[in-house]
């Protein structure tokens, strides 16, 4: 219920440009976004990379409505794909179809994506498409396949499934066919019971089913998730098939579980963590807040404290 609502309220323009505008909301983004500014984006990704960590970095931003904003955004992301090599970070760049003028001009996204990747195959670093609602899982697939099979595309994109709808079986034996590299999650909108298991207890026996299969592909793969349980079945298949622990890598997102980042690297497991950033952080945010709506006291009694 109140993961509908956080939801719902993440998509609500007003209070968007309220909270993306005001001091408070910022201060308190500080807990899931590494800041406002590229630099504070890359001296975040120097902190996690000195612990051993790699990073996804995403220029925050979803939903443009003209060609100069999708245009903006992706200089955005070329000037971060440069900044990555020149610092010699181990970081790659997530991204949004909607940031990219997907809901205005289909062929703009993809051209503007298409040259994205194109400059992350020059500089040695990859693209990952991150998947919005299901509205774009057939789209962002269809063009992910475009982007691998064109040019230097193979191995420099990828996409992202989500365990909690029920195409997802599928979608990754398409993708694993074509050497696609996947990141699997559990899935962060809200969708329907016609198109998406309503139960969590479902999404989480899926999300392990997907994890074995893609660990055991050949392809490397991105495990996403924070549920210690699950993890903890994952390396239990890892010693019972002994499954070689460059095979996969496993994901999470800035400031959440830092613990088990920490665990998971002592253990010798690659570990990626996707780090956000960017004066746009409202939706991001609130889908955060409906994940864990503890999140909210937390929140309110640090900024209370502080
Ligand atoms: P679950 O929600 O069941 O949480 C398990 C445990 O993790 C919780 O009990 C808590 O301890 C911890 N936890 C989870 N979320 C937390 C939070 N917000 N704050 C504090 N603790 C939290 N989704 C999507 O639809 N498209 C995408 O492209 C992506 N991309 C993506 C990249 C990466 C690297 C990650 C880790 C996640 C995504 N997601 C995503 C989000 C994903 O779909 C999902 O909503 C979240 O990861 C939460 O699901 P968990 O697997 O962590 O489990």
């Amino acid at each position: 219920m109140l993961r509908s609502v956080f939801i719902a309220l993440s998509q609500n323009r007003t209070l968007r440009s309220f909270a993306e505008r005001s001091s408070i909301g910022r201060k308190m983004s500080g807990r899931f976004v590494a800041g406002m500014t590229i630099d504070e984006a890359l001296r975040a990704c120097e902190r996690m990379n000195r612990e051993d960590i790699a990073v996804t970095l995403d220029a925050l931003g979803e939903s443009v409505t003209t060609e100069a904003e999708a245009e903006a955004s992706a200089n955005v992301y070329h000037a971060m794909l440069d900044a990555l090599a020149a610092r010699g970070l181990n970081a790659n760049v997530s991204l949004k179809l909607s940031q990219m003028g997907m809901d205005f001009d289909a062929a703009l996204a993809e051209r503007i994506v298409g040259k994205l990747v194109e400059h992350a195959s020059a500089v040695n670093s990859f693209v990952r498409v991150d998947m919005e609602g299901s509205p774009y899982t057939e789209a962002t697939i269809a063009m992910t396949e475009r982007l691998q099979a064109c040019g230097d595309g193979a191995g420099r994109v990828g996409t992202v499934l989500q365990a909690y709808l029920y195409r997802t079986e599928a979608d990754a034996e398409l993708l694993l066919g074509q050497g696609i590299r996947i990141r699997l999650c559990k899935g962060a909108y809200n969708e329907p019971a016609e198109i998406a298991f309503p139960q969590k207890t479902d999404v989480d026996a899926n999300y392990v089913k997907l994890a074995k299969r893609m660990m055991t592909s050949g392809v490397f793969c991105g495990l996403a998730t924070h549920d210690g349980a699950i993890v903890e079945k994952l390396l239990a298949f890892v010693r019972e098939r002994s499954v070689p622990k460059n095979a996969f890598e496993f994901q999470m997102l800035y400031g959440i579980r830092r613990d088990l980042q920490r665990r998971l690297v002592k253990l010798g497991f690659g570990v990626r963590v996707y780090v956000p950033f960017g004066p746009e952080w409202y939706p991001y945010f609130m889908r955060r807040l409906a994940e864990r709506p503890a999140n909210v006291l937390f929140l309110l009694k640090n900024f209370l404290k502080s």
